[in-house]
């Protein structure tokens, strides 16, 4: 709170000093974006860095910026406008009620106010003054996490329709000499996959024109380092994610000071969006974190942010589980999956999770192309319906939660055949098909109250259902929408308008069901989204439950993910690696099994039991506490990372190995531990040994935080042990 006075004491004492101009410092606790005014009330971003400390800093910026006064140097602007001076890439393109293409934007006022404690929102608005277009830019900031969430709002103030060629979320600029950009990508059961350049002259553009399941490709996600690649602990590096689920664009442009211009939001492609008279648009916000301390610092403030602000339950409990997907696929009945449950009481977790192929008659889905839509029972595989499985789970202990794929349909269904109006797809056009389905439109409400019905019916049937798993395996072709035709509203607003369709679905659901947990999944990590994940407790990563590919995508979502949302299961894909190896991977995200207990050796059984009874104990380190990324996989043969608790009591060490070749041993060196109280004394014990084998660690020897963490400790990782879960204890 303190920190908020001062810096509003601060914003009114340089007004005060710029008489002409007018400057705005957005601070966090440790940085600053700050904004100014030119003679021509444009709005220009002058400073992004750390927060000076005294008021007239601000004030004195931008008297050292001698960029020449014409106007196609004007790359600094905190929202682009488009057809008139700007000859850069635009963040807002009008076509306005007439067909002019010309858009200026001047400022004419701002405030900043306290939301709560800890968070600020700073309003600017602009203004066209010849076609009254209003624009406002919003900016909020998570001041302790220096997090900053931003977007604008874009009101027509015409007489007539105007239409948004392009309306970006934010308009960034920093200057600086040199940017690394870290982008990812990848495809099914490949995602999440880095690949750092330094950006050049020009433009780079990262999208997705998916529709939906939009982050097949690439998520709305990136990391850009400035000077040099950032490391850990050092480096200046931006972590930002769109929190969108549909088509999303960034732009980065280098101008000709080889300073960068950012440009983000919703993707413009195939998506002008038409306003009438009055009416406002909310762009898709913008989240991104700052560190001058590498990005382990980024992510660490990027989780808390994450568990307090956005994840849905971010602070709360989570449920282990055993999912029958890959045990079963679909080839199923109801006396098979009342045998799973045992397994799962057998290993301990919390939850059976059943997955697809539960439903559907006409066209029941015993496989991928049918069926998909039609939400009842099928009668062949449980006879005696979802309501038997929750009775017998519960009998058994255990609680059970249920997959469906609401938003999509097979063209093999009764819904297809019912409601082909509520599919998206063009009417006088060959279809085609992701995965054998299509997707429904969003943007009718009626489809909207259908798919929010599919969730409520199964729960008004069977309200003890603890969990369910949000499927969306499709991606959006033949992007055309009846409904829209129908309210002679332009095809152009799809893409937009399913998003918002879902949200709307997505708030009843939690307005109705808030304690439900429900996991995101898109065919894995097809969707992964501060957008999305504001309904969600948890992430599907990716259908790629290798454990070595695990380890690797867990060190990069880690990056902007906390663990806590990371569902990650032990499943049969890769039988060659060890049930440990497979386990050990697992309990550092939010651990689920996806396999048939009953075909564990015994003592794969008893290890699963031990690891589960462990992974209870030691789990709030993990969901709550701070990571630190030791060792990367890409660069180590011993893959590290470790879990702290807030006061440093407490904390897990997972290390992996990650390579096979030189098979001289692997553990040389010590792994430095961080994040402990270098104070404080701590003992370490090993976790999750095998059945029959013996820890090397000595659980009685003491270390001094201050040893940990300069010289560290060495786990022993080799062939033999090629994982090692290592407790950390304060005395
Ligand atoms: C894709 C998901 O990622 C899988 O885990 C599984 O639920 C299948 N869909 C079911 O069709």
């Amino acid at each position: 709170m303190k920190n908020l006075h001062t810096t509003f004491l601060l914003m009114a004492i340089i007004s005060t000093i710029s008489a002409q101009t007018t400057i705005i410092p957005i601070e966090s606790e440790d940085y600053a974006l700050v904004l100014q005014t030119d003679e021509f009330k444009r709005l220009r971003n002058i400073y992004f860095g750390p927060k000076l400390s005294m008021a007239s800093d601000y004030a004195a910026i931008a008297k050292q910026l001698r960029y020449k006064g014409t106007n196609e140097d004007v790359f600094n602007s905190a929202y682009t406008p488009s057809g008139t001076w700007n000859v850069s890439e635009p963040a807002l393109q009008i076509a306005h009620h007439d067909g002019n293409g010309s858009t200026e934007l001047e400022y004419t006022k701002d405030k900043t106010e306290t939301l709560e404690e800890n968070i600020s929102l700073t309003t600017i608005d602009l203004f066209d003054p010849v076609f009254k277009t209003q624009v406002q830019l919003f900016y909020k900031v998570f001041h302790k996490e220096n997090v900053f969430e931003q977007w604008t709002v874009i009101k027509n103030g015409e007489q007539g329709k105007i239409e948004l060629k392009k309306y970006a979320s934010a308009n960034l600029y920093f200057r600086n000499k040199e940017f690394y950009l870290t982008q990812y990508h990848g495809s099914w059961a490949t995602e999440m996959q880095p690949e750092t350049h330094k950006l050049t002259a020009g433009i780079k553009t990262l999208d997705s024109k998916l529709g939906a399941r939009a982050n097949l490709y690439a998520p709305p996600t990136f990391m850009l380092s400035f000077d040099g690649v950032a490391t850990e602990e050092s480096g200046k590096v931006m972590l930002a994610n769109l929190a969108w689920s549909g088509n999303y664009r960034f732009d980065f442009e280098k101008d000709r000071y080889d300073n960068l211009r950012l440009i983000a939001g919703a993707n413009n492609h195939a998506a002008e969006y038409e306003l009438s008279e009055n009416e406002s648009f909310e762009t898709p916000h913008l989240i991104y974190v700052y560190s001058e301390n590498g990005k382990g610092e980024a992510s660490r403030n990027m989780h808390r942010w994450a568990r307090k602000y956005r994840l849905w339950n971010g602070e709360g409990e989570r449920l282990t589980l055993l999912n029958n997907w890959e045990a079963t696929y679909f080839d199923f009945d109801e006396h098979k999956l009342v045998e799973l449950f045992d397994g799962a009481k057998k290993i301990g977790v919390d939850l059976f999770l059943l997955d697809d192929g539960w439903f559907a008659n006409k066209y029941p889905r015993n496989d991928d192309s049918a069926g998909l839509g039609d939400w009842q029972e099928n009668k062949k595989k449980l006879p005696n319906g979802l309501g038997y499985l929750v009775e017998e789970a519960t009998k058994k202990g255990i609680k059970f939660g249920i997959w469906i794929e609401p938003e999509m349909v097979n063209p093999k269904s009764e819904l297809y055949e019912n409601h082909k109006d509520w599919v998206i797809r063009q009417p006088n056009r060959k279809e085609y098909y992701y995965r054998n389905q299509l997707v429904l439109d969003l943007s009718n409400p009626e489809v909207q109250d259908h798919v929010f019905g599919v969730f409520d019916n199964i729960f008004t049937k069977n309200p003890d259902i603890a969990y369910v798993k949000w499927d969306c395996n499709s991606i959006i072709y033949n992007a055309h929408s009846d409904y829209l035709s129908k309210q002679n509203k332009p095809q152009t607003h799809l893409y937009v308008e399913y998003v918002k369709g879902l949200y709307n679905i997505l708030e009843k659901v939690r307005a109705k069901y808030p304690k439900v947990p429900i996991m995101l999944c898109s065919g894995g990590g097809g969707r992964v989204d501060y957008g999305a994940l504001q309904y969600f407790t948890e992430f599907w990563p990716s259908d790629n439950t290798a454990p070595l590919d695990r380890i690797f995508l867990h060190w990069d979502y880690s990056h902007f993910y906390p663990a806590i949302s990371m569902c990650a299961h032990v499943t049969e894909w890769d039988r060659a690696a060890s049930m440990k190896y497979r386990t050990d991977i697992a309990s550092m995200g939010k651990l689920g099994f996806d396999i048939d207990v009953d075909d564990l050796t015994a003592d794969e059984q008893k290890f699963c039991q031990q690891a589960v009874q462990n992974y209870n104990k030691f789990k709030e380190v993990i969901w709550r506490g701070d990571l630190f990324r030791l060792q990367s996989p890409y660069e180590n043969e011993v893959a590290s990372f470790q879990f702290v608790d807030e006061a440093k009591d407490k904390s897990i060490v997972f290390s992996y190995l990650v390579t096979r070749r030189y098979d001289t041993g692997h553990s040389f060196e010590p792994i430095v531990f961080k994040g402990l109280d270098e104070n404080k004394k701590y003992k370490i014990k090993e976790l999750n040994i095998y059945p029959g084998t013996t820890s090397p660690v000595d659980e009685f020897a003491v270390y001094s935080g201050a040893f940990l963490m300069n010289v560290g400790f060495n786990p022993d990782v080799s062939t033999r042990r090629n994982s090692v879960i290592l407790e950390i204890t304060k005395l």
